[in-house]
């Protein structure tokens, strides 16, 4: 399956990521994650992608795009994938559709998580990552056993340099004026699904695999299956 997560920041894109790919068994390709890799290695487009990060903006197409290509040509990605943060923008959807049919394929779905500011906000504000597996946790909704260390691994949790309230709202609003378009661009090609992504994670989950079933069995009920289309505009 090929499939795009899309909603604001804080809507659990990579909470949801996490369990989606595992149940799917296809590669999860964050964009965010990606960049935030580069940027502990100080590569040279870590460099580039911190400035724009830090404030909340996107980091320009040419440059996200480019580092999508690539990853989708490697050999995991070729009989399906997660996206998660990408697209974020109609041309970065465009050049996508662009890429995905030159390689004879298409997208399968695209999951949108439907979640109101507020909650948004609280989210952020109290999530925790950890160093070395990129699990995302969170100091009250989903702490982990001893605080400040993964569950998984063991690895060193800290907060991302972009959760600071006044780049939450920029980020915020860089997500309705440039990424909330792609809502609309997706259902009128028919692609999107909409889930209510508030309530327990678990709960998250089961709603997003649940949209998707149907499509895992090639059975379309995107349009009329009333218990996973809450899309809210
Ligand atoms: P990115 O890393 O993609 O950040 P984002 O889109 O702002 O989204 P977040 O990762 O903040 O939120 P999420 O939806 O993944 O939520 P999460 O699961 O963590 O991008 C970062 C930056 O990189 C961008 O600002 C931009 O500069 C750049 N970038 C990335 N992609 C780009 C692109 N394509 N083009 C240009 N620039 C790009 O959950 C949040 C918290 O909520 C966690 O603590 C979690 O534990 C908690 N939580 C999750 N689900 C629940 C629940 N059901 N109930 C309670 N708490 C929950
Ligand atoms: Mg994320």
């Amino acid at each position: 399956m090929r499939l795009v997560l899309v909603g604001p920041p804080g809507a659990g894109k990579g909470t949801q990521a996490q369990f989606i790919a595992e149940h799917l068994s296809v590669p999860k390709i964050s964009t965010g994650d990606i960049f935030r890799a580069n940027v502990g290695q100080g590569t040279e487009l870590g460099l580039l992608a911190k400035s724009y990060m830090d404030r909340g903006d996107l980091v320009p197409d040419d440059v996200t795009i480019d580092m999508v290509r690539n990853r989708l040509a490697e050999g995991d990605a070729a009989e399906g994938f997660l996206l998660d943060g990408f697209p974020r923008t109609v041309p970065q959807a465009q050049v996508l559709d662009d890429m995905l049919a030159e390689a004879g394929v298409k997208l399968d779905v695209v999951l949108e998580l439907v979640v109101e500011n507020d909650e948004v906000i609280r989210r952020l504000s109290g999530r925790r990552t950890c160093r070395t597996c990129n699990h995302i946790w969170h100091v009250e909704f989903d702490p982990p056993a001893e605080e400040g260390v993964c569950d998984l691994d063991g690895g060193e949790l800290y907060q991302r340099d972009d959760d600071k309230p006044e780049t939450i709202a920029n980020r915020l609003e860089v997500y309705d004026k440039d990424t909330a378009p792609l809502v609309n661009y997706y259902a009128e090609r028919g692609l999107l699904v909409g889930i209510d992504a508030t309530g327990p994670v678990d709960d998250v989950t089961v709603r997003a695999i649940d949209a998707l079933r149907p499509l895992q069995h090639g059975d379309d009920k995107r349009a009329d299956d009333d218990g996973a289309d809450k899309r809210s505009d």
